[in-house]
């Protein structure tokens, strides 16, 4: 059965920058829902090939912390100024949701199905998100590839940090952003 509705939510559909987020984000209740929504996605071979973090309250600056001594471990010249905004990145939404692709050894599927499946997770869940009236981006940043932020996430060795996925509510509206034109980027059928 069509759903003219959800086709009209998606031609308009707009990421809020996390700068832009305020309070509150979702209920427990509601979460529950988005978690749900995310989790059901096409998975070739029913491997579940994802997790989820839920990042909210003391959570976040923990993270941050995490992520800004990882970073500054690294960098040739620390700054203080890098450090705090490394630390208070995930304090931008009430609520962060980190999505781990953890792709699993299997004689068939490829590893980048695997990878696909989690960032499938991750555009359910901004969808979802928004649609239920927050906003919402989806956001990597250098602390996607350290070691440590994986790892206090609970991820191994082969698991990656697909996305972190911002949740609040708008400070203000967004404005529309350019996009490619269907002819730049579409093909119908084969070139002669
Ligand atoms: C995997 C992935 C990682 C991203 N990481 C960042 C990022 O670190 N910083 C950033 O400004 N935008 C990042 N973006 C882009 C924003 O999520 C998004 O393109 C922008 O907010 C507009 O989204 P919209 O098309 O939903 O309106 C990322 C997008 C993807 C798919």
């Amino acid at each position: 059965m069509g759903d003219s509705s959800t086709l009209e939510f998606l031609k308009t559909r707009r990421s809020v920058l996390a700068r832009n987020m305020t309070v509150p984000g979702p209920s427990a209740e509601v979460l529950q829902d988005l978690l749900g929504a995310a989790t059901r996605v096409p998975d070739h071979g029913k491997l579940a090939p994802w997790r989820l973090v839920v990042l909210q309250e003391a959570a976040r600056a923990e993270l941050g912390k995490i992520a800004a001594d990882a970073l500054a471990a690294k960098a040739e010249a620390p700054s203080v100024d890098a450090y705090a905004s490394a630390a208070a990145q995930f304090l931008r939404a009430p609520c962060v949701i980190a999505v781990l692709a953890c792709p699993k050894p299997h004689p068939k599927i490829p590893r980048g199905e695997m990878i696909l499946s989690a960032g499938a997770v991750c555009m359910t869940l901004l969808t979802a998100a928004q649609s239920a009236g927050f906003a919402a981006q989806w956001l990597t940043g250098d602390v996607a590839y350290e070691r440590a932020v994986l790892t206090a996430l609970g991820g191994t060795s082969g698991d990656e940090i697909a996305g972190f996925i911002y949740i609040g509510t708008a400070k203000e509206a967004p404005s529309e952003r350019a996009r490619p034109s269907l002819e730049e980027v579409v093909q119908f059928g084969l070139r002669p």
